[in-house]
């Protein structure tokens, strides 16, 4: 097989393009499948991005970022995190999503593989592929809270695997994995002198404790943290994200970036910079999200869906759906087609458990919400009595 054979769609596109031929009709759907946030950039941002704009200044960046953005990122962590990191160190990408792709193409050679939880982000897989790696997908489960146990990652480790993937918190299930656990990882890894990648991504998007960066307790030579502007900062469409790379590995690194995107987007970088101080605003955004949250939470045990363990952040709940249905695929199509609501299947998350489990986002508002849990209901009500259209 070719390696481009390899690499998978989204399956929940095919079920957003029959939800927009619906909207074409006229249809109102009700979008809990999307994973993007649905506010607007926050106002600094936008007026950086004038005033750049203005500047008339927007050429290349150095490869490796603006050295303006890595010291605000810098200054960050110090101020989040407690931990000084040397600017130098964390590189500016396209997204995470250029992350990911960088540090495959850095650290794979053809056939080494890579340790993933499964469920999990599907992106990661495809990625791995494209770098010539090979994901190894690890059944987790409520009993880790969805995430890689320090003994999985152990008892997986083989000659050729390089590195183990934590997703704190988790995507599909919006869960944190223990600090301890995440820290006996970050040794692990390290013990096989491979890597944890850790993916930060919904930091600052929790509702209790505050995830720790894996760079507290990993020793920075085995442990690479992705982070980026997307969901904190709700700037999906900028295509702006980082990753902290050990010193030995910028000039690799460095080498990349010059070839496959010479530079994230130079206006994108610099209208980032005062995103790291609009905590106002972050925190707006938080908690909207968890409000919405703890309505689901009430909400969904009473219709029949089981949440197993408590998400803690992300905005996104993953529901065991084994007293509805058997077939979490099939019954997201009939939702979409009968009451035109929009939710993610287990399948696109993996392969474990996967028709048992469908994922709700809350990135929308919590009227959207509410008509959503109304229609889910009423279509659950009426499946027994004829099936009747509800939309
Ligand atoms: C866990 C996780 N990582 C990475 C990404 C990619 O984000 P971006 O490329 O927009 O930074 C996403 C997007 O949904 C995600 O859920």
């Amino acid at each position: 097989m070719r390696r481009i054979d390899l690499i998978e769609p989204f399956r929940v596109m095919q079920l957003l393009e029959r939800a927009k031929e619906l909207e074409a009709e006229g249809k109102r759907i009700i979008h809990m499948e999307i994973g993007e946030p649905d506010f607007p950039t926050p106002a600094p941002v936008i007026k950086a991005a004038k005033k750049r704009l203005d500047s008339g200044e927007n050429f290349y960046t150095p490869s490796t970022g603006a050295p303006e953005l890595q010291q605000a990122l810098a200054d960050w962590y110090l101020h989040e995190y407690d931990l000084q990191i040397a600017p130098e160190r964390i590189l500016i990408t396209p997204g995470t999503s250029g992350a990911f792709n960088l540090i495959y193409a850095v650290l794979l050679d053809a056939g080494e593989s890579v340790l993933l939880p499964d469920p999990g982000y599907p992106c990661q897989r495809n990625f791995i592929r494209l770098a010539g790696g090979e994901p190894l997908n690890i059944p987790v489960g409520p009993e880790t809270r969805y995430h890689l146990s320090s003994q999985q990652v152990a008892a997986n480790w083989q000659a050729k695997t390089r590195a183990a993937v934590v997703i704190n918190p988790g995507n599909p299930t919006g869960t944190l994995i223990e600090d301890a656990e995440l820290a006996a990882i970050a040794a692990t890894c390290a013990e096989h002198d491979g890597w944890l990648i850790s993916d930060e991504i919904y930091h600052g998007l929790t509702y209790g404790a505050k995830p720790p960066c894996a760079l507290e307790s990993g020793d920075a030579e085995h442990t690479l943290v992705v982070n980026g502007f997307s969901k904190r900062w709700a700037m999906t469409g900028w295509r702006i994200g980082w990753v902290i790379v050990p010193e030995n590995m910028i000039d690799a690194a460095r080498r990349v970036m010059q070839n496959i995107f010479i530079a994230a987007p130079t206006l994108s970088q610099f209208s980032a910079i005062p995103a790291l101080s609009a905590h106002r605003e972050v925190e707006h955004m938080r908690k909207a999200y968890d409000v919405r949250r703890c309505y689901l939470l009430e909400a969904l045990p009473r219709l029949g869906f089981d949440i197993v363990v408590e998400p803690q952040g992300a905005f996104y709940i993953y529901a065991n759906v084994q007293k509805l249905t058997d077939d979490s695929r099939a019954f997201c199509w009939e939702m979409l087609e009968k009451a035109g609501v929009a939710m993610t299947p287990g399948e696109d998350f993996g392969a474990h458990r996967a028709s048992e489990h469908l994922r709700f986002s809350y990135a929308t508002s919590l009227d959207n919400l509410k008509e959503g849990i109304h229609r889910i209901g009423k279509f659950l009500a009426t499946r027994t009595t004829g099936n009747a259209p509800l939309i």
